[in-house]
């Protein structure tokens, strides 16, 4: 059965029970700083789960976007996927064990058509908190499941998500499908794995609260989350996940782009299929995330650079357009389920682009440098100072070093090159401050003087070209001022002997700079020119020159502007589309 259809099905099902079908919330969660990404259709569920009245009512149901990123680089195998959908549905205080167990029960049997001889379940066994719960082992016998096939498991096993982990939570009991051409063992082995978990329902009735202690929920609720990926396998009669139709085309795509089997190559195959698929997902997401050094861009950014490493063990030409073609592949499919899959195609396909140019640029560089370092290990062990230089010279993720290292039987150490991380990430974060403070590396009377000095270009600027031209950026040598604004032509030699003229005649006039705190608000009310109003806190400083310039900016500044030489302007440039570039200098 198709997946297309499976989805149809779950959910018609559920809205002839009374559910109504909420919509999928964004991959990335939107008020909940905690995780990076919704690892469960209950996640964005909390609230509600909590106590919180749903607009929906009591009854829902969805198949939600999910990721689970713990085990990325296990990602190769027949079972592991990152991105994947959960189907599932919840009471609110609604229906508990009995509905619930009867409705898995019927879809799985009468409306999937799985053999009840293909089935087996576990509940839990019982702790301090809770008995065991032989109600919902008394239902599965009353709807035909053999003694033999059900198993009290204790927490481990039958407690979601686990006993450590703080909010809503209870016991769970777990459905089995014997995925196998072997005959079916009549009793039911949980460490057998022939035997999959296909799907899951939890009756959340407690919460684990920050003091460890455990209290009962306002309301019973029911969570049960079922994988869109395995339960596809299951009913196409596949032992491996990626030989599913979620899978055929892609892997279809890769192959003709490859010009390789499947067969042979399959671990390349899935994980080129299954990152650029996350990729995808992740980068389509509302919240804009973009490839980069922490959180949720940094595994978007290592799910990019390791297909990539795949895709050239393929023999994949990196430089053309085959990450495109996939990730076309894959958003024509899910577009119809996911709007901002459709809204987001350009933008996904600039992203993987982006970051390929960018990573192809130092790959095969760095892989040399790693054999390289590879082929002077004695002891099977990688420094951390190698491991940072792959990292920060060639933009190898740690983890991309990590595997590298055990394809050649050698050890990177992690634990070493984290530390040396940590380090130097707090010694760009004081430069960033440093910068911050006003785009100054170095402060001395030189950069101070010219530092001055882009205020009154900024302000003569508006005067002689356009009261909108902005500053986009600057920076500062002990030997010229760099300046960037926004403007939409090129500067006229009129114009910039006005403006050069207009900056010299202010500087000659002696004016006071004066420095004032006060609240962010105030500022931009003043009419403060501001280029990252953002990255200000709520009280900010403000220069002000006269009536001629006021900025919101970190400082140093002369005192009095007739401290700055005169400047003279040396070049005028475009930098991007509607962005100009000044060079000055000062003449003594
Ligand atoms: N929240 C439960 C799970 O993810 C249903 O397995």
């Amino acid at each position: 059965m198709k997946p297309v259809e499976i989805r149809e099905k779950y959910i018609s099902f559920f809205e002839s029970k009374g559910h109504k079908q909420i919509p999928s919330a964004p991959v990335v969660p939107e008020n909940d700083p905690s995780v990076l990404f919704n690892t469960a259709g209950m996640q964005p569920l909390v609230p509600y789960l909590m106590g919180q009245p749903h607009p929906y009512g009591t009854r829902l149901c969805d198949y939600q976007k999910c990721m689970r990123t713990n085990d990325l680089d296990e990602v190769g195998d027949v079972t592991h996927h990152t991105f994947f959908e959960m189907l599932g549905n919840w009471s609110l205080g609604d229906y508990f064990k009995k509905e619930s167990i009867t409705w898995s029960f019927e879809l799985l049997t009468k409306v999937l058509e799985i053999p009840v001889e293909r089935l087996a379940v576990t509940v839990f066994r019982g702790n301090d908190i809770v008995a065991a719960d032989d109600e919902s082992a008394d239902v599965w016998r009353s709807l035909g499941i053999p003694e033999k096939r059900i198993k009290y498991l204790g927490e481990d096993d039958n407690w979601w998500p686990n006993m450590e982990l703080t909010g809503p939570c209870g016991p769970d009991t777990e459905i089995f499908y014997f995925r196998s051409e072997d005959a079916i063992p009549e009793e039911f082995n949980p460490e057998d794995d022939r035997w999959v978990e296909i799907w899951n329902n939890v009756f959340m009735q407690y919460n684990h609260n920050e003091d460890g202690t455990f209290s009962e929920l306002p309301k019973k609720n029911v969570d049960t989350g079922m994988g869109l990926e395995r339960i596809t396998a299951v009913l196409e009669g596949v032992t491996d996940n990626y030989a599913s139709s979620i899978w055929t085309d892609v892997i279809a795509k890769i192959e003709e782009i490859s010009g390789l089997p499947y067969k042979g190559n399959e671990k390349a195959m899935r994980i080129i299929a299954d990152h650029i698929r996350s990729a995808v997902f992740v980068s389509a997401d509302p919240a804009g995330i973009k490839p980069s050094n922490t959180d949720q861009g940094y595994i978007l950014r290592r799910l990019i650079r390791r297909a990539i490493r795949y895709a050239k063990k393929l023999n994949i030409d990196i430089n053309s357009n085959w990450e495109e073609e996939i990730a076309i592949t894959i958003m024509d499919k899910y577009e119809k389920y996911y709007k901002e899959i459709e809204e987001n195609r350009n933008v996904v396909l600039e992203v993987l682009r982006n970051e390929k140019v960018k990573f192809n640029r130092t790959l095969e560089k760095g892989l040399k440098e790693f054999e390289k370092i590879a082929s002077k290990i004695e002891n099977g062990k990688m420094d951390k100072d190698n491991a940072f230089r792959l990292y920060d010279t060639f933009g190898f993720p740690i983890e991309l070093t990590v595997e590298l290292g055990a394809e050649m039987g050698i050890e990177v150490d992690e634990e070493g090159f984290k530390e040396k991380f940590k380090a130097h990430q707090e010694l760009s974060r004081a430069g960033a401050k440093d910068k911050f403070k006003g785009g100054l590396a170095a402060t001395g009377d030189v950069e101070t003087q010219y530092h001055t000095a882009t205020h009154l270009l900024n302000a003569a600027l508006k005067v002689v070209v356009n009261k909108d031209v902005h500053q986009k950026g600057s920076n500062i040598t002990a030997e010229r001022m760099r300046f960037d604004f926004s403007c939409d032509h090129k500067l006229t030699d009129e114009e910039k002997q006005k403006v050069e003229a207009l900056v010299n005649e202010w500087i000659d006039a002696g004016y006071e700079v004066t420095r004032t705190e006060m609240s962010k608000d105030e500022a931009i009310k003043s009419g403060a020119e501001c280029m990252f109003i953002e990255r200000y806190p709520d009280v900010v400083t403000v220069y002000k020159i006269a009536d001629v310039s006021a900025e919101l900016c970190g400082g140093p500044h002369v005192e009095n502007t007739s401290k700055i030489p005169h400047i003279k302007i040396k070049k005028e440039e475009a930098v991007s589309a509607g962005v100009r570039r000044i060079k000055a200098v000062f003449v003594q």
